[in-house]
């Protein structure tokens, strides 16, 4: 799979190269590229932004910028571009990414993200340069460069051989084989740490009672109910 990512701050996406299913995604054939808006921009200043018609405070990414960038990276017109390819808009105003969503994304040959800073995009980014709008969840982000690095690691970790084993990403949260539940919890050694025991279903061997029990517990985590109980002490209406 290609991934070009549009940002003012290509360099912000180091970190995120270096994670092992990242590597092990590019070193089975995929390929991350990024164009950076300012480089595109013939505005005095390599200006990128401007304050929002209306008035309101911040200031919003230029449409035209955006058209030159994708045009100047590609070598053809952006709505072309659109055409051959899902063009994700990182706005906390899109559809919600879920994992459905991620395989979704996954099974595309090619994958160009925009991320948005300050207030986010000129509407006719979304309306007309883009083919989807993604949110990663209900809270606004400073810039689309997080958006833009959940996206991709939810889908590349979904490519073959990003993940050592590839029995992980098939049974985990979310995914059709636990019907879109959350995951069953995990323990690892010790079997008992301060009195703390692993359940003993888990060490029985007995992999039809393992797998019953597992099945019970994430539809229990259904309803996004599950996790810690609660502490004493912490949150609540005091
Ligand atoms: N940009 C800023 N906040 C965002 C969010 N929650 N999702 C996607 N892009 C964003």
């Amino acid at each position: 799979m290609q991934v070009d990512v549009f940002t003012l701050f290509p360099e912000a996406f180091a970190w995120f190269l270096g994670q092992r299913h990242v590597e092990n995604a590019l070193a089975a054939g995929s390929e991350v590229r990024f164009a950076s808006y300012r480089d595109w921009s013939t505005l005095s200043g390599r200006v990128v932004d401007d304050t929002p018609f209306g008035g309101g405070a911040g200031m919003v990414l230029r449409v035209d910028v955006v058209d030159a960038a994708l045009q100047g990276f590609y070598g053809r017109d952006s709505l072309e571009v659109r055409s051959e390819r899902r063009v994700v808009a990182l706005t906390p105003s899109g559809r919600a990414l879920d994992d459905a969503l991620a395989s979704q994304l996954a099974a595309e040959p090619a994958l160009t993200l925009l991320s948005g800073r300050y207030e986010g995009f000129d509407e006719r980014v979304v309306e007309h340069l883009a083919t989807d709008a993604v949110s990663i969840g209900p809270y606004v982000l400073a810039g689309g460069e997080l958006p833009a690095m959940v996206v991709m690691d939810a889908v590349l970790r979904k490519l073959p051989g990003a993940l050592g084993h590839e029995q992980s990403a098939v049974e985990e949260s979310f995914s059709p084989a636990l019907s879109g539940r959350p995951e069953y919890p995990h323990y690892t050694r010790p079997a008992s740490y301060r009195g703390w025991d692993v359940p003993d279903v888990l060490l029985s061997g007995h992999h039809e009672r393992i797998r019953e029990w597992r099945l019970a517990r994430s539809r229990e985590r259904e309803g996004g109910a599950g996790g810690a109980p609660p502490r004493p002490g912490r949150g609540g209406s005091a």
